[in-house]
């Protein structure tokens, strides 16, 4: 949280030249959510009073793509540089006795903590110099400008290099593009997040130029027009470089991504899951584990997924959205998307549940089963090669190998019932709609289109015949032939 007056404004608008897309750079997606989802949730985190993005290049997909509630969109029609893209967003904070936020959209790994942080650096330094913090009119004829957070990257290359003068305030940032051969060596770089004081900020865009080699109106310059005011900005220099990685084109994005899950695991192996080979599994923000969970190579996690207490994934399992309760066991090359795995069951390998499903507590699902919208109930098996779609089976239940519920006529759906204790003889098509009742038994094959009373047999099959000594008698009517 920021307990000062605070504007937010995320620029958003660039094409992404170096991605090579037809899609907007900020809507290429890290770990599943566009990458300026990740810079607007840290922002927000610290609750700015507004929040802006300046969009232009396909605004409109940009627009459509943000989940942002209460953010204002701003439309920054040509895009002549990051500090023109601030420019078109200023009546939001003419006349604004506060502090304007500055965050890059391609930033997705800022933590909303370090945002935090930089909130109070600057009252640390605005009382430095002796201004009323409960009233901030005070701050107007101070000399703080603002901030910017910087880290020392190993590689600096791209980013703007920070100037600073003897006691650590910046002169001025200067882009790789205009840098001299001794700035190129400054490794404490730009992070494209500012807080500057709004009505300085104000005037100095106005004092923009764009005689520079991009021939673009660069935010960073207001730094040296307002030194050269007397108006100072400070460094503060974050000790994760990683957190201001910028991402410019998809071998970025694929590192800040490789970071970010491994943010993830770090976080969850601490609190008590087992990773094994850790670098190959795939984790989302939306993803929660109880303790004792233990994932092996390969997994991907999706979406809004829980998995409770002491449930093993095996290799190569994608789980998207759903719900896996305690000491499941979901075995290798499973899918399972949308919906819940109940406590003890087991699932896989090669198991596809989608749609809704629900598998009850200690249910057995084998290989190559695929269960759509369909409720299984406590301890029922199918354990082979099965289709099962919207259909409603009871507890105890045994699904034979290759039973099919033929749920759709072409035009619509149509729901199967199976009855506690009933038991589907292997390869059974049940036309549905139809019931299967209490411990009612199918035969092997049989296609069953009418419903089955309880503790009956239904069979549909025709007589086998049997004919003595066939094998001699086709031996015989081949051998006449030649
Ligand atoms: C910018 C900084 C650089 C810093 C780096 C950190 C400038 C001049 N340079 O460089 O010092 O080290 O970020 O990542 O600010 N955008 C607009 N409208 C425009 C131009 C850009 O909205 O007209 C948006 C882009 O969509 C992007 C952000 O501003 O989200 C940054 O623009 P980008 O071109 O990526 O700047 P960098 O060259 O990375
Ligand atoms: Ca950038």
């Amino acid at each position: 949280m920021i307990d000062f007056p605070l504007v937010a404004v995320v620029l958003a608008a660039g094409k992404g030249t170096r991605f090579k897309s037809e899609k907007p750079k900020v809507l290429h997606t890290v770990l599943g959510k566009p990458m300026i989802w990740y810079t607007l949730y840290s922002v927000r985190w610290i609750k700015p009073q507004k929040t802006l993005i300046v969009v232009g290049h396909k605004k409109e997909e940009v627009i459509n793509a943000i989940d942002c509630d209460g953010c204002q969109f701003v439309y920054q029609e040509q895009q002549l540089g990051t500090g023109h893209a601030v420019y078109t967003a200023r009546e939001h904070f003419k006349d604004f006795d506060g502090y304007v936020l500055i965050v890059n959209g391609d930033t997705p790994l800022i933590r909303g903590e370090t945002l935090h942080n930089a909130g109070e650096f600057l009252k640390a330094l605005v009382r430095y110099e002796g201004a009323n913090l409960e009233n901030y009119r005070g701050y107007r004829n101070k000399s703080v400008a603002g901030i910017v957070i910087t880290a020392r990257l190993p590689s600096p290359y791209g980013y703007g290099r920070i100037i600073k003068d003897k006691d650590h305030r910046v002169v001025k940032i200067v882009e790789e593009k205009d840098a001299t051969p001794e700035e190129k060596q400054i490794n404490e770089v730009n992070s494209g997040i500012y807080i500057f004081y709004a009505p300085y900020l104000y005037q100095a865009l106005e004092k923009l130029e764009n005689n520079n080699a991009q021939k673009e109106y660069y935010l960073t310059d207001v730094i040296d027009i307002l030194r050269q005011e007397g108006k100072y900005t400070y460094a503060l220099e974050i000790p994760d470089y990683t957190e201001i990685l910028g991402v410019n084109d998809r071998l970025q994005l694929a590192g800040v991504e490789n970071i970010l899950k491994e943010r993830y695991i770090t976080f969850w192996a601490l609190n008590g899951t087992t990773f094994h080979n850790p670098q190959s599994i795939w984790i989302e923000f939306d993803v929660d584990l109880s303790k004792d969970v233990e994932i092996y190579q390969n997994v991907m996690l999706q979406g809004k997924t829980f998995i409770d207490e002491g449930t093993v994934i095996e290799a190569n399992c994608i789980i998207k959205n759903s719900k896996i309760g305690k000491n499941v066991r979901i075995l290798a090359n499973s899918y399972i998307e949308d919906s819940e795995i109940k406590d003890g069951a087991v699932v896989g390998p090669f198991a596809r549940i989608r749609n809704n499903a629900v598998i009850g507590e200690e249910a057995v699902i084998g290989n190559f089963v695929e269960i759509k919208n369909s409720i299984i109930g406590k301890r029922t098996n199918a354990r082979h090669l099965t289709y099962l779609g919207d259909a409603e089976i009871g507890e105890d239940v045994n699904i034979g190998a290759g039973t099919i519920t033929c749920n759709y006529d072409g035009f619509k759906k149509h729901k199967t019932i199976i009855k506690d204790r009933a038991f589907i003889g292997s390869d059974t098509m049940l036309v549905a709609p139809v019931v299967i009742g209490e411990e009612a038994i199918t035969g092997s094959g049989s296609v069953i289109t009418k419903d089955v009373p309880d503790k009956a047999l239904a069979i549909e099959r025709n007589q086998q015949k049997i004919i003595e000594n066939y094998a001699e008698k086709r031996k015989k009517k081949y051998e006449k032939k030649d």
